[in-house]
């Protein structure tokens, strides 16, 4: 982390974030690791520190903050417990529709509570048979006067058991594929809306991971994004583009957590009589662990100002670096694990959680696979336009 490549804001985002993070997460991330609850206490000590709404504008309530912003605070978040992490991140995922797709209106009504930490929103895209196939959606919303009635089932939504609105994507137009979906707000307590099964997950244990289900669930039609039909498909991309260095940013934190955790445990570790980090194997991992962290942090920051700034190169530079990023932090936490020994197999140190935690990030908000897809696409489009894109790229750089 270079702290003068920051400015002044985003430096003050990130002590802010690095405080609740030892202060608060670190002391309580094994026991809610062990329970698999939600970790109220931490939203609360988030909300205190006033950074519940980082990346809304201050119009909404929010702290007026940048994409980088968001990202500084879930690697600090993540540096201690994974889980809180995206716990946090989460609500950036559930809230980039609104701030993307809805009326001022819509802004209005939904954005303040956020921002002020008094509500959490998730986002329910996926579906049992649509994961990376998200246009092959089912999940129906049928117009019926001044309502919509939603039926289906969404799948792996992160936070959506603890969330008073849920962002979810449905088919208005059955027929029209992509340009056939509509994203609504559903607010927790709507009649026919329920959570059901939680998953009993390998890490990001403390953030319910949960179905949705919605049978005739009769959601005002003010609650359309944006108010008609048909954006929605748009809306989930482009929030995946704003939110995909999120992800990249906690698997950073957790590459740099475990990072630390090894370089502390191999100072102290003797072996042949002297510390292990005095043997050149040992110092050869630790420096292509620190490089490999700086390189995928680099590569977040800077598809984080692409967002900020509007650059057409955000897709692209987004998803790779939530594949670069995810990917170093699978090799970091195994490294550092590794570096423990037997006992970085035990749950008696904290190392064995960063890897179990970073496995997900692999996956989640579009598996690395679909990462490189996106990535294909958009090197092949600009292959086939001549390079003109590349050049418009140069110029606005
Ligand atoms: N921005 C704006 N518009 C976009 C876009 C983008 N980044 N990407 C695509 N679109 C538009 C296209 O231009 C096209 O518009 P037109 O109909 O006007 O031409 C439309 O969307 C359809 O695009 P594609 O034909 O490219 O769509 P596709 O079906 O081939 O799918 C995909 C593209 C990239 C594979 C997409 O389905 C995808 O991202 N899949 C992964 C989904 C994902 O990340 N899911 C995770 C959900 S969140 C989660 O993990 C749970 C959680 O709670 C954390």
């Amino acid at each position: 982390m270079v702290r003068e490549l920051l400015s002044p804001k985003n430096i003050d985002f990130m002590e802010r974030a690095r405080e609740v993070a030892e202060k608060v997460m670190r002391p309580v991330a094994a026991k809610y690791d062990a329970e698999q609850t939600y970790p109220w206490e931490v939203q609360r000590a988030i909300r205190d520190a006033g950074l519940s709404g980082v990346w809304i504008p201050e119009e909404y309530g929010g702290a007026g903050g940048s994409v980088l912003d968001l990202c500084l605070v879930v690697e600090q978040f993540s540096r201690a417990c994974g889980g809180m992490g995206v716990a946090y991140a989460v609500n950036a995922l559930g809230s980039f529709p609104i701030l993307l797709g809805g009326t001022p209106e819509q802004k209005g009504r939904w954005l303040p509570g956020i921002a002020a930490g008094d509500k959490l929103i998730a986002f329910g895209l996926s579906e049992k048979e649509a994961g990376s196939d998200a246009g092959s959606m089912t999940t129906r919303a049928e117009k019926d006067g001044d309502h919509y009635v939603l039926n289906g089932e969404k799948k792996w939504n992160t936070g959506g058991a603890v969330a008073s609105y849920n962002t979810i994507f449905a088919v208005t137009q059955p027929g029209r594929g992509a340009r056939g979906i509509s994203a609504f707000v559903v607010e927790e307590g709507t009649p026919g809306y329920r959570v059901g099964k939680h998953e009993d997950k390998m890490g990001i244990r403390c953030v319910p991971v949960v179905e949705i289900h919605l049978e005739n669930c009769r959601v005002p039609a003010a609650n359309v994004l944006g108010g008609t039909e048909g954006s929605g498909f748009k809306h989930a991309m482009r929030t995946l583009d704003l939110a995909r260095p999120g992800v990249a940013a906690q698997a950073v934190g957790l590459a740099q957590g475990a990072f630390e955790l090894a370089v502390e445990y191999t100072g102290r570790r003797k072996q042949f009589g002297q510390t292990i980090n005095s043997f050149q194997g040992i110092q050869w991992m630790l420096a292509d662990m620190a490089s490999q962290i700086e390189a995928a942090r680099q590569l977040v920051h800077t598809a984080a100002r692409a967002a900020d700034v509007g650059s057409s190169a955000t897709s692209r530079l987004s998803a790779m670096c939530k594949l670069v990023a995810t990917e170093t932090a699978m090799k970091v936490t195994t490294d550092a694990v590794q570096l423990f020994g037997g006992y970085g197999y035990c749950k008696d140190y904290p190392i064995e959680k960063y890897m179990r935690d970073a496995k997900i990030t692999q996956i989640y908000e579009g598996t690395n696979q679909i990462q490189r897809l996106v990535i294909a696409r958009a090197v092949l489009r600009e292959a086939a336009s001549g390079g003109a894109a590349a050049k418009k790229e140069a110029v606005e750089a």
